[in-house]
């Protein structure tokens, strides 16, 4: 009976629990359902609506990257913060809240193509490798912006079907000196110029539905304390040299983002500057995407957050736990941070994650490196040519350097892409039927072998604390040059120089030659010029080198740059002549280093005494004051009459081009002057020309540079006999320069000319127009005024 009982009362007690579990579940399901009913969804709802359901932790988290592995490290290398390995390789990634419908979106450097892991797990079987683009310089030197947003509509491609939301590119600073590591990642020392390469890229990297991120964002012109510098400079110069081409990509292609600089302008790190971020971005320039820090840039979470430096990258959770006890504490207002979170949502529902897109691993590859050919071959430019190229009798080549065996596609650091292949000088000349001397090759070969063998590969980390020198120029001996002179057609002699972030370019065999390349130029001249036999040098390249101590030795000079993978295929296709080089230089080489305007003022001062942390975290302070002023570049060789070696604009064509006809729509302005020209095409090959557009404004309250570019335009490709007509639009702001005292934009009135030319110092037709009254082309507000006063460069003051 017990026992029946028993039974009775654990069935009892069953049925209670089963009913009450079901309660449970039910319950369960229900809260389940309703809160996804009512729990406003990204897209779905408004964002204020998505906003408001989001705890503090979830917002201070969102503005937070998921934090850093290091580039090329395994998914099982060290981390900082949680990183989410959607896509390996990628430079970071965002918070997702999925209760919210919030995804995390991925983010990946870099400017010359896209940088991931290309091998994952071990298994080669299936690659992820990307096409390696020319270098931004190189880019620049095409002046020709259809060309770049042709490079930009492939580069975004590989973006979208890799997987990555936002690429950390295109990078735009100024190049103010030669030295300056990064460079090669900029287009130009002409905010023009850089500021329409931009704008070009972005509108077609974005036309793939992913985003960029244009950097950095600002005056970050060195690489030397880059984490520490305080840059000094005046309003003016900021915003007419440092500022102005981000001004220009903001308004004619609205990126996604920004990224902030590591550097302090004028005493605050420019991701905690609300002025920098803020009033110049947002409301000055309308600019309405976010803006990210760079990787682990400034200091203070709370103050980025109110500059408008929406998301700090990577993230660490020490910067979210900050942001929340600042809410708490009342120094951050909530307002603040939601708008912050607004702006980073308004781009992740845009972005291909957010869509669900369905990437395939695999880009187009052999599609894109065509492009990278083609853009590669319009950005040489051919610098000297006495009679030598194009090479169509010279079959037999003595190829000497090193990088004409080991090409450098592109530089080092995030700029760096992990291609399949680079396409060697070797190989190129060889795919062109041309016959590289085998003796020489052998030499090389086993020689840089030898030097690869004593300097193994280090991972990323390693080689950014401490980079493997570049191989020391390989001395070929003068018997075996003085054979092949008598063996071979002609000699072609590569340098090549490498840089990237982290560090400046040092002048002793950086800037200038080795002692051995000089010698080998010097012999090699020697023993095939004694045999009537050319040597053409070319450069492999990604920033200025010195040219005067060597360019008499040699009969042809192309520079290359540094052309992406398909390097060696597009310098033989220029050699050879089925591309006409119609690359200028975007940037000026100097007779000598000396003569840099900020030669005296780079890379600053530092103060070693104040230094903090150790080892990797070693940060000195230091400051760097731009006491040239406006005067970067050509401005100042053509201000000041100092003759450069290769000036702004420089390049050579196997044809020559006739301007003729200028003519202006009006002699006196009133709101806009359009000018035309027509080009002609007088030599025997078909070729493009690039057409610059010069200004010379009267300076009667503010000085003025000689000449500044306001215009270009590459021309088709003209046939022989063939001509171009092509006009130029030059509107009030064109004539404005920014007159500090009245924080305003002003054309002064008094005569313009405009000159057409084929470089800053090779101009063609001048014409010119009147400015009756002065115009203010645009008010701006008193910000980032330097703390201390800067003994500016000006015209009627000596030159250094
Ligand atoms: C570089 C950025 C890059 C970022 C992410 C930083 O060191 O300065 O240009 O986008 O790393 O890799």
């Amino acid at each position: 009976m017990k026992i029946l009982y028993y039974q009775i009362a654990v069935m009892k007690k069953r049925k209670t629990l089963i009913c009450s579990l079901s309660l449970t579940v039910f319950m369960l399901v229900t809260v389940k359902f309703i809160s996804a009913q009512t729990l406003p969804q990204l897209g779905k709802n408004s964002n204020k609506e998505v906003i408001a359901a989001m705890t503090l932790e979830e917002k201070a988290k969102l503005v937070v990257g998921n934090g850093f592995r290091m580039p090329g490290q395994r998914p099982n290398g060290p981390t900082i913060g949680q990183i989410q390995d959607k896509v390996p390789g990628a430079a970071g990634t965002t918070y997702a809240i999925p209760r919210l419908g919030i995804p995390s979106i991925v983010v990946a450097d870099g400017p010359a193509g896209v940088r991931i892991q290309p091998i994952r797990n071990n298994d080669s079987s299936k690659t992820y490798y990307a096409t390696a683009f020319p270098v931004a310089t190189l880019l620049a030197s095409t002046w020709d912006t259809a060309l770049v947003k042709k490079v930009g509509v492939a580069f975004g491609s590989e973006v979208h079907e890799y997987g990555i939301d936002i690429l950390l590119a295109p990078a735009l600073n100024i190049h103010r000196n030669p030295l300056g590591g990064r460079n090669f990642e900029y287009y130009s020392e002409d905010p023009l110029i850089a500021g329409k390469m931009t704008a070009a890229m972005v509108n077609g990297i974005e036309s793939n539905g992913v985003g960029t991120s244009i950097k950095h964002y600002a005056a970050n012109n060195q690489e030397s304390n880059r984490n520490t510098v305080n840059t000094i400079v005046s309003e003016r110069a900021l915003r007419e040299i440092y500022l102005k081409g981000f001004e220009i990509a903001v308004k004619h292609s609205q990126p996604w983002t920004v990224m902030s600089s590591y550097n302090k302008v004028n005493g605050t790190y420019t991701s905690e500057e609300y002025d920098l971020q803020t009033t110049i971005l947002r409301k000055e320039w309308g600019f309405k995407g976010f803006v990210m820090t760079d990787w682990f840039g400034g200091k203070n979470p709370v103050e980025q957050m109110k500059a408008g430096n929406d998301l700090l990258m990577p993230g660490t959770p020490q910067q979210s736990q900050r942001i929340i006890d600042a809410v708490n504490h009342d120094s951050l207002d909530v307002k603040v941070l939601d708008e912050n979170v607004n702006r980073i949502l308004n781009i992740i529902l845009q972005s291909p994650s957010f869509k669900n897109y369905n990437y395939s691993d695999k880009p187009d590859l052999k599609k894109d490196a065509d492009v990278s050919r083609e853009a590669a071959e319009e950005g040489m430019v051919l610098l000297k040519n006495d009679h030598t190229l194009p090479l169509t009798k010279q079959k037999k080549v003595a190829l000497f350097g090193n990088t004409s065996y080991d090409i450098i596609a592109g530089g080092t650091g995030s700029g760096d892409v992990n291609k399949a292949y680079t396409i060697s000088l070797l190989q190129g000349l060889a795919n062109n039927g041309y016959v590289a001397d085998d003796e020489v090759r052998q030499q090389y070969s086993a020689y840089l072998a030898d030097y690869k063998t004593k300097h193994p590969k280090k991972n990323f980390f390693e080689e950014f604390m401490n980079p493997t020198p570049p191989a020391p120029e390989f001395e070929a001996n003068n018997d075996l040059i003085a054979k092949k002179a008598d063996e071979a057609d002609v000699a072609i002699y590569t340098i090549g120089r490498n840089a990237g972030e982290g560090r400046d370019r040092k002048l002793e065999t950086d800037y200038y030659l080795s002692d051995a390349e000089k010698l080998l130029i010097k012999n090699i001249a020697d023993a095939f010029h004694a045999k009537n036999k050319k040597l053409v040098v070319v450069l492999n390249i990604g920033g200025v080198i010195d040219v005067t101590s060597w360019r008499d030795n040699a009969d042809a000079i192309l520079l290359a740059w540094q052309p992406g993978l398909e390097a060696g295929n597009a310098i033989a296709n220029v050699l050879n002549g089925k591309v006409d080089p119609s690359g200028k230089l975007a940037t000026t080489f100097p007779m000598d280093y000396k003569d840099v305007s900020s030669a005296k003022n780079f890379p600053g001062k530092e103060y070693p005494e104040q230094a903090t942390g150790s080892g990797f975290g070693r940060q000195v302070p230091a400051e760097v004051t731009y006491e040239e002023g406006i005067y970067v570049g050509y401005r100042y060789y053509n201000t000041f009459n100092v003759a450069p070696a290769y000036e702004f604009g420089y390049g050579l064509s196997y044809t020559s081009f006739d301007y003729s006809n200028l003519k202006l729509s009006s002699s006196s302005f009133n709101n806009k002057i359009t000018a035309t020209i027509t080009i002609k095409n007088t030599g025997k090959v078909a070729g493009k020309e690039a057409v610059q557009v010069y200004i010379s404004a009267p300076s009667k309250n503010l000085d003025k540079p000689s000449e500044e570019l306001k215009a270009f335009a590459k021309t088709k490709l003209l046939q022989p006999g063939e001509s171009q007509t092509v006009s130029f639009d030059i509107d009030a702001a064109d004539l404005s320069s920014f007159d500090t005292n009245r924080e305003s934009w002003v054309a002064e009135v008094g005569t313009y000319s405009i000159k057409v030319g084929a470089s800053s110092k090779n101009i063609k037709q001048t014409a010119s127009f009147d400015l009756a009254k002065e115009i203010v082309t645009e008010k701006d507000n008193k910000v980032l005024v330097p703390q201390t006063e800067i003994n500016e460069l000006k015209p009627q003051k000596k030159a250094f």
